[in-house]
């Protein structure tokens, strides 16, 4: 059977090096893994626990992107690094994720990317923080820092460094083997 992975971008720019990312990992992906890249994280409305659970049951965008994620059988975020740390619209989407357990467990691929040499790693570290706290399932082998990207793709999003491009067939491969596994590798 296929294995589902979907793909999560922390940046809402339609010319975003970190979604042309998950698209080439799509793309690149072995037959039998479909990567799909979310494209709702602008219409989640600001966190609140008073608008989960509290009396009110949360939005329809909300509930969409949990059940997206629970029928996912791998996650793989790719995030750029705004004033070190994370984007605010990704903050917002996982703290809506931080109560209902879809990432207990999950195999989970965290990747950054920036045009600057230091890759977005303190967005790395901060993404790889708040995940683990919501017991996700994130190894040495699913993450992936990637410094000066605008030289590693062409303006189409396609990858033109052949490293970077067996470092992501590597991690698709690693996330695919795990969620085979039953979590296992
Ligand atoms: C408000 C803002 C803050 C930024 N801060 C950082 C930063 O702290 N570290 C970094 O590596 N790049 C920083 N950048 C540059 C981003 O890495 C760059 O815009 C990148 O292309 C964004 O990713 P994207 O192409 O996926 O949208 C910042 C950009 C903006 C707009």
């Amino acid at each position: 059977m296929a294995i589902s992975i979907l793909g999560i971008s922390g940046s809402l720019r339609s010319s975003s090096s970190n979604t042309a990312l998950l698209r080439a990992c799509a793309a690149i992906a072995p037959a039998d893994v479909k990567i799909t890249v979310y494209e709702g994280l602008d219409k989640l409305p600001y966190f609140s626990p008073e608008l989960d659970g509290e009396g009110s049951s949360p939005a329809d965008t909300v509930l969409s992107l949990r059940n997206k994620l629970r029928a996912a059988d791998a996650v793989l975020f790719s995030t750029p690094e705004y004033a070190f740390g994370i984007p605010g619209v990704l903050k917002n989407a996982l703290d809506w994720l931080v109560s209902s357990g879809e990432f207990t467990h999950k195999p989970t691929g965290v990747i950054s990317a920036s045009p600057l040499a230091t890759g977005g790693d303190k967005a790395h570290a901060s993404l790889v923080q708040t995940l683990s706290v919501m017991t996700a399932d994130i190894q040495e082998e699913s993450k992936l820092i990637i410094p000066i990207v605008r030289t590693k793709m062409d303006a189409n999003g396609n990858i033109t460094d052949p490293e970077l491009e067996r470092s992501l067939r590597t991690l698709i491969t690693y996330l695919a083997t795990k969620s085979a596994n039953g979590g296992r590798h």
